[in-house]
């Protein structure tokens, strides 16, 4: 029989990395809440118009990367849906759905889960990954913009990670970009015979598209390229300069990046990814994001301002790892395990657990047929602090509690049992605090 394993570019989070993924999505969750932020969530699929929409049809996401889902039994029946791969159409299509925009506004909302991308495996580029997703929806901006990036930071400060860089640009809105993309297209065109070839379909479809190329071939001609900056309108050069005005009254400092354009249709104005040092040519970003004006109207609603961030936390535990910073991850270990002499007690190893865990404790019971020496070795090897031991005292309405840390045993009475364990244990935390 072949071998089952976890399909291509997805991972088991085994209990030491689920820690560590638990921990930063407690940060995420916190962080985003004293911010302002009230969680959301949207199902693991959507109708794949909702992304063709929503992120773009000429988009790498929805070209190459969408994971498409069929189900239904007849033709009239079939829907198409797809996997999520990012969280911010299926935020804003909810947002249209329940009326939100009758809600006090911004609405500000957040999510943290797995997105789903048909990308090339490679170290920090899976097929199932986790966001940390902001989405702000209602304010124009431009100092919500920053108060937005400001908080992407604070993340990972909170984490951690202290070398994160902020590249921000503006990629202009409908009253600019249009100019923008012809001179952008001309530009491309006169180099027609250089195109690799997927590159020469695009060119036609989304032109920006093309700044945000992979292909070595590419970077000479996107280094040439003209850039947004220089096209912007005065309403979207102003909208830039107050973004930057407020960054700077929060003490960031962001690079400018002119070719920064992202790889989603959907942005207008302000586009910001965030790299560790050294990391900024490798396409691996440890998150993006930036305002998508339109997004709102494009999905059915009333024309709405929305702007966002998604962190990769797959990205940010490997940047941990590498720099030695992942929060230290302890394995999860029973206060408690209730073991016992004879293989017929398990009914009080079951009940004194029971009593042990309503009284806040963790414990295992230990409800094998094993001999107590093989029970005890094996709640040592769980890391528990003391073992609760069911014998021929019971009789009398007493159990030996063994100390595995000390080395020490007693007898106890039953019925002082789950206070007398929570009173030493929590006199040996406050020894260790201490
Ligand atoms: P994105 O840049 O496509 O933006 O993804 C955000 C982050 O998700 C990336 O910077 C990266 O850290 C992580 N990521 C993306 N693809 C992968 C992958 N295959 N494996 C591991 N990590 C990955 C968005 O998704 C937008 N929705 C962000 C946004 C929110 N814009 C406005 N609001």
């Amino acid at each position: 029989m072949p071998k089952l394993q976890a399909p291509r570019g997805t991972r088991d989070q085994l209990p030491t990395e689920r820690a560590v993924f638990l921990r930063l999505e407690d940060t995420a969750r916190d962080l985003a809440m004293r911010y302002g932020f009230q969680p959301i969530e949207t199902p693991m699929f959507e109708g794949s118009a909702v992304y063709e929409r929503g992120v773009g049809k000429a988009t790498d996401v929805v070209e190459k990367e969408l994971f498409r889902v069929q189900a239904g039994r007849g033709e009239s029946e079939r829907e198409r849906w797809a996997l999520r791969p990012e969280p911010t159409a299926g935020i804003v299509r909810a947002f249209v759905q329940h009326g939100m925009r009758t809600w006090p506004q911004p609405v500000k909302l957040t999510l943290t889960g797995p997105m789903f991308r048909y990308d090339r495996p490679q170290a920090g580029r899976y097929r199932q990954f986790w966001q940390f997703d902001v989405e702000v929806i209602g304010d124009p901006g431009p100092a919500i913009d920053a108060e937005t990036i400001e908080l992407a930071m604070a993340f990972f400060g909170a984490v951690g990670l202290t070398d994160v860089r902020v590249l921000v640009n503006s990629i202009g809105d409908a009253a600019c970009r249009p100019a923008y993309i012809e001179a952008l297209a001309a530009h491309f065109r006169a180099h027609q015979d250089e195109l690799p070839e997927p590159e020469q379909a695009r060119l036609e479809i989304s032109p920006l598209r093309l700044l945000d190329s992979k292909d070595q071939r590419m970077q000479p001609l996107i280094a040439a390229a003209p850039t947004i900056t220089e096209h912007l309108c005065d309403d979207c050069q102003a909208h830039f300069d107050g973004l930057l005005a407020h960054l700077e009254g929060v003490s960031i400092e962001p690079r400018l990046e002119p070719t920064l354009v992202r790889g989603l249709d959907y942005y207008t104005r302000t586009a910001f990814e965030f790299y560790r040092p050294g990391a900024e040519g490798q396409q691996q970003a440890l998150g993006g994001g930036g305002r998508y004006d339109g997004l709102v109207e494009l999905l059915g609603g009333q024309p709405t301002p929305g702007i966002g961030f998604g962190i990769g936390l797959d990205r940010v535990a490997l940047a941990l790892a590498e720099q030695d910073a992942a929060p230290a991850a302890e394995p999860w270990k029973p206060t408690v395990v209730v073991v016992g002499a004879d293989p017929d007690d398990t009914v009080v190893r079951l009940q004194l657990a029971t009593e042990l865990r309503g009284a806040g404790l963790a414990c295992r019971p230990d409800l094998s047929a094993r001999r107590l020496g093989k029970q005890l070795d094996g709640a040592a090897r769980l890391g528990a602090h003391f073992a609760v031991i069911c014998g021929d005292e019971l009789g009398a309405g007493n159990v030996q509690v063994k100390d595995l840390m000390a080395g020490t045993q007693r007898q106890v009475d039953v019925t002082d049992l789950a206070r007398d364990l929570a009173r030493a244990h929590a006199q040996h935390r406050h020894g260790e605090d201490g």
